[in-house]
């Protein structure tokens, strides 16, 4: 276990107990990390907590418990065609796969077939926290945050707000039609009071949206209070319709921080091509970024480079980006993430490659930075909500062969790069077991 309890072995004596967080809503338990330290403690600690024995789970050697992983960007609707149409670049792509698609959402029964799938498979991934993009029917959405709360997924969740340059001519909103509609969305949203979700201001893109309407959305996001999700700087040619577009901001950037869109709960989906004076604004305005090195790759978009991002102290988590991105893991994403920066080594021997340890730290406490949600999630520290994976590196059936025993470090480094749900043996959310799926699961 390192300096910032990221990764508990079962190798190691270590205790961690889960306690009740404080003033629950509702009747779910939802704990949190009462204490880490070393096991032999444990006779004294068992006479200062009442504890169930039966309660007690002891890690086999190749077992270990990690921090959740924290998916930034994926869109819930481009679920079911994930692993196909990924022979265009994204202004295209968009109107050719992606709004044909997202128009079917205004059929609850279809929004229900597919957001309960995506739930159950991110959750089997590994995904204790997701940052969804729905579509802009606000009845779908609200669907999706009650099925992310009925299985136990941590979640923001955001209706799609978009009022130009359509290509399918029912899918879009007027102007007052989105603002009226994202209003409704909150409060019903709010109004449920689940625990571990919340709903996210969620304009497509500027090219989705008139500059009247950014300027609402701004708006909307700061009198609530509330999260804000948009893309930024995916794509060369949609840089420069941005231009284009909206003559009078100085960059893309700009555009979103002129209507209030950038702020310390703002993530931008890839910035592939964002300037360094566009970095210090994400930095000065406390917005944050979150890589999709999948999508980036399938839609031919660009290849973000990690390395200056942080250099500009701006947070950074990982996406999926589905279904840009063809897989809904961020073991993937974090494969894609290191993959994309050994080609910027190819490209610049001088490129200071990402190591395995760093697109960890995305994935888990980068993720929940990047969302805000890092005074509660992200990594194992007393007081944060117990969101964890137990991993058996050796599972029976797996896709990874141990030889011998290994140390924690390799044991790691192995399933970041080898593994796959097989040896993601339980997920919990807030101390709360939501994999392997009971028969209280719903359908
Ligand atoms: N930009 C605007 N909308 C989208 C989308 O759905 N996916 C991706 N990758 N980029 C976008
Ligand atoms: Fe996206």
């Amino acid at each position: 276990v390192n300096a910032d309890a990221e990764l508990i072995f079962g190798q190691v004596e270590l205790c961690v107990l889960l306690g009740l967080r404080g003033q629950n809503p509702g009747a779910l338990l939802l704990l949190e990390i009462a204490f880490i330290g070393k096991g032999k403690e444990q006779d004294r600690l068992s006479q200062t907590f009442e504890f169930n024995l039966s309660e007690i789970t002891q890690l086999a050697q190749h077992e270990f418990f990690m921090p959740g992983l924290v998916d930034t960007h994926i869109h819930a609707s481009q679920y079911s065609y994930a692993g196909t149409a990924l022979d265009m670049p994204l202004l295209q792509w968009l109107n050719t796969y992606t709004f044909p698609v997202e128009s079917r959402f205004k059929d609850l029964e279809f929004a229900n077939r597919v957001y309960t799938k995506v739930v159950k498979r991110t959750l089997r991934n590994g995904t204790t926290t997701a940052c969804y993009f729905a579509t802009i029917h606000t009845d779908a959405s609200l669907l999706l945050g009650q099925i992310a709360n009925d299985f136990g997924q941590r979640a923001l969740v955001g209706k799609v707000c978009m009022d130009r340059n359509n290509s399918v001519k029912h899918y879009k909103e007027t102007n007052q039609e989105c603002q009226e509609e994202t209003c409704r969305f909150i409060s019903e949203l709010l109004n449920k009071k689940y625990p571990l979700v919340k709903p996210v201001v969620t304009p497509r893109f500027a090219p989705s949206c008139t500059g009247a309407l950014l300027e609402q959305l701004g708006a909307i996001a700061k009198n609530n209070n509330l999260h804000i999700q948009s893309h930024i700087s995916e794509n060369v040619e949609e840089v420069k319709l941005v231009k284009e577009m909206f003559p009078e901001s100085e960059s893309y950037t700009h555009v979103y921080h002129k209507y209030n869109l950038l702020t310390d709960k703002t993530v931008m989906a890839h910035g592939c091509h964002l300037s360094d004076e566009e970095l210090d604004l994400f930095r000065q305005t406390g917005a944050s970024l979150s890589h999709c090195p999948n999508s980036n790759i399938s839609l031919c978009s660009g290849v973000l480079n990690v390395r200056k991002v942080l250099k500009h102290k701006v947070r950074l988590g990982l996406g999926t980006d589905v279904a840009g991105g063809y897989s809904a893991s961020i073991l993937d994403a974090m494969r894609r993430a290191l993959e994309s920066s050994k080609v910027l080594t190819i490209q610049d021997p001088e490129h200071d490659t990402l190591t395995f340890e760093e697109v960890f730290r995305l994935a888990t406490l980068g993720g929940s930075q990047a969302l805000s949600l890092d005074d509660q999630t992200g990594n194992f520290e007393v007081g944060k909500d117990f969101d964890a994976l137990r991993v058996n590196v050796a599972a029976p059936g797996g896709p990874i062969d141990l030889i011998q025993s290994e140390e924690p470090k390799i044991l790691l480094e192995k399933f970041l790069n080898l593994g796959d749900d097989r040896n993601i043996v339980q997920v919990f959310v807030a101390g709360r077991k939501v994999v392997p799926f009971t028969d209280a699961t719903p359908e």
